[in-house]
Order: structure tokens, then sequence, then C-alpha cells
């Protein structure tokens, strides 16, 4: 979800979210930051799952450019036309050029080899030194998946960006929402009351987002499934600040992030979600650090977690 604002906080906010949290840090400086430019080799080959148009991607390849490093990068997108709109980005960059495009989803990677998605042009045809999924996982499990399984969808998904890491190279996976956040405590607000059978599917996907991603669970997985490599996890909470200027423009905000993903394209009922996001902003926003700042514009903060995968050889 990208939802624009600043990063200035409020004092009640900051009293309620001091600790190890980094806060005011925008999204570019984060992703600059973790993917340590001074380390990164030219060529750099990198690999963008669920890329989008790559907007949150454009201000690193330009830096990356200014430092005269060049790239080749892969791109999967199931959207035509934000494929499209990214490949018109990387022949305006001059240091880039594409390698693969691929316009099929996530799920196309699942159960195959590392040769048979060469040969679909799923993978490019060498290993990546950077391998990004920057707010995309979210999209691969639906509530209302018949069977239900996020564990499997992590772990396939994760090990598919995994298989086409170099050894040495880094992957960093970008997710928002957790059941204390404003969002996240909303949608599960929402399907519990508009949805309820589906209360406890939901309440399996942040566990599972938790446990895989949040706590570092995943590296136990890709080491059983990679024996002959060692994953190290490094994961980082950054507090972004949304600011709008009214609550009924929050509720919007919170109902987008709540509908993606979780009800992704499944659900009939998107008038009442929107309605209810409205609703429980203006009832409970306050509880996940909701103000008014100084200014007469409402913000609440938003949680972004970045978490870098290392690839290492297992010596
Ligand atoms: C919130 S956007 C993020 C785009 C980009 N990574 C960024 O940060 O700007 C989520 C992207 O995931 C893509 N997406 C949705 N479902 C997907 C799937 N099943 N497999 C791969 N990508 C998917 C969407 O088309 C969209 O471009």
């Amino acid at each position: 979800m990208k939802i624009s604002g600043t990063v200035a906080r409020g004092p009640s906010d900051k009293r309620k979210y001091e600790g190890s949290r980094n806060a005011c840090q925008s999204i570019e400086t984060k992703l600059w930051d973790i993917l340590n430019q001074s380390e990164i080799p030219s060529p750099v080959r990198i690999m963008d799952f669920g890329g989008g148009d790559g907007e949150t991607m454009a201000p690193i390849y330009r830096k990356l450019d200014a430092f005269n490093k060049q790239m080749i990068i892969s791109v999967e997108e199931p959207h035509e036309d934000s494929l499209r709109k990214y490949k018109e980005l990387i022949d305006n960059t001059s240091m880039t050029c594409i390698d693969i495009t691929y316009s099929g989803p996530f799920q196309d990677y699942y159960g195959h080899t590392l040769e048979d998605l060469r040969v679909m042009n799923a993978y490019p045809q060498h290993l990546q030194d950077r391998v990004l999924a920057l707010h995309v996982l979210y999209h691969l499990t639906s509530i209302f998946d018949d069977p239900f399984d996020p564990y499997e969808n992590m772990k396939q998904a994760i090990s598919a960006m995994y298989t086409i890491l170099k050894p040495g190279g880094q992957m960093i996976i970008v997710l928002e929402k957790n059941e204390f956040c404003l969002i996240g405590a909303a949608s599960l607000k929402c399907s519990e009351v508009l949805f309820p059978h589906k209360t406890k599917n939901h309440k399996l996907l942040f566990e599972v987002w938790k446990k895989l991603l949040f706590n570092g669970g995943i590296a136990d997985v890709l080491n059983a499934s990679f024996p002959m490599f060692k994953a190290s996890v490094q994961q980082e909470e950054v507090v972004h600040n949304v600011v709008l200027p009214t609550l009924e423009e929050i509720g919007i905000a919170v109902s987008i992030g709540c509908l993606h993903g979780l009800f992704a394209d499944q659900s009939p009922f998107d008038q009442r979600i929107l309605q209810f996001c409205v609703d429980y902003v203006k009832s409970d926003g306050y509880k996940h650090g909701l103000y008014l700042n100084s200014e007469g514009m409402w913000c609440f903060p938003l949680n972004t977690y970045y978490i870098t995968i290392q690839k290492n050889t297992n010596e």
C-alpha cells in the first residue's frame, strides 16, 4: 500500500512507540540503507517480484545510477500495465537494462524447478545479487482461500526468491500490518464483524507472518530446504506516519490496506468494508496512535517491517 505522508511524529505518538523501533526514516532512505550500496557490485543483478510500476525502486535506481553502478533488472509483475511502466522506467535510466520480465503471478513459481522457470522465462539465466518483494507478500494469501494454507504460501514464495539469489546475495522483504497497528486491527475487527467464519483464517495468517517473518522463523525453513546454504535474517520495524486532512480519508486509506491481500478481490462487500473502516477509525483509531496534529491534520503510525535475508554458503 502506498500512502503519501510525512514522517513528522506527534508527542503522544512518540510516547507510545518509543523503544527499539526506528522512526522518522522515509521508505526510500530505509531501502537505500538496507540495500547497502557500498557493497553493491557493478554490474548488479536485481530481481523485483511484484515490482508494480517500479515507483518505489525508481529513486534507488537513480541513486545507483549516480554512483555509476550498472544495473541489470528482472521484474515479475502480473499487472501488464504496471509491468510496461516498469520497463519504461528502466529504459529511461541510463546505467540500467532489463534482463527478463514475467507477467505471471508469484504462484506460478510454486513447485517448479529453476530450470523449468528459466524455460518459462520467469527466472533470468543468472543468479541475482538482490531479490526484492516490497509490499507484495500479503497478496499471496486471502482469508477466503480454500484450502487455506498461509504457511505453505509464504514458504513457497520465499523459497522461489531464495532459489534465484546468489550465494552472498540479499533478499529484501517489506511488509506492514499486524494485529496491533491501525490497519491490522481494523482488518481483523472487520472480518470478525462481516466474515466471522473467516476470523480464524485471519488470525492464523497474522500468526504465520509473525512467526516466519517478524520473528525470523523463515531461516529454519530455508535452511531445511537448502542445506547447502545458511540463511541469516535481520528484521527492523520502522514507523512511517500517514498524514491526511480528514478522518474519512484516514478510513479510506485503512480500508485499502484492509482489502489488500486479506480480502483480495474475493469479497463482494467492499462498500461495507469501506464504511466499517471509516467507523472503526472514528471509534477506535486513537487506540492505535491516531491523533490530530497542530496543523489540523490527522496522523497515524504505519509500522513497516524490513526483513533482510542473506544467503551464505554453508562452510
Ligand atoms: C502494493 S503493490 C507494490 C508494488 C511495488 N513492489 C512497490 O513497492 O512499489 C503490490 C504489487 O503486487 C502485485 N501482485 C498482486 N498479486 C500478486 C501475485 N499473486 N503475485 C505477484 N505479484 C502480485 C500487484 O500487481 C502490485 O503491483
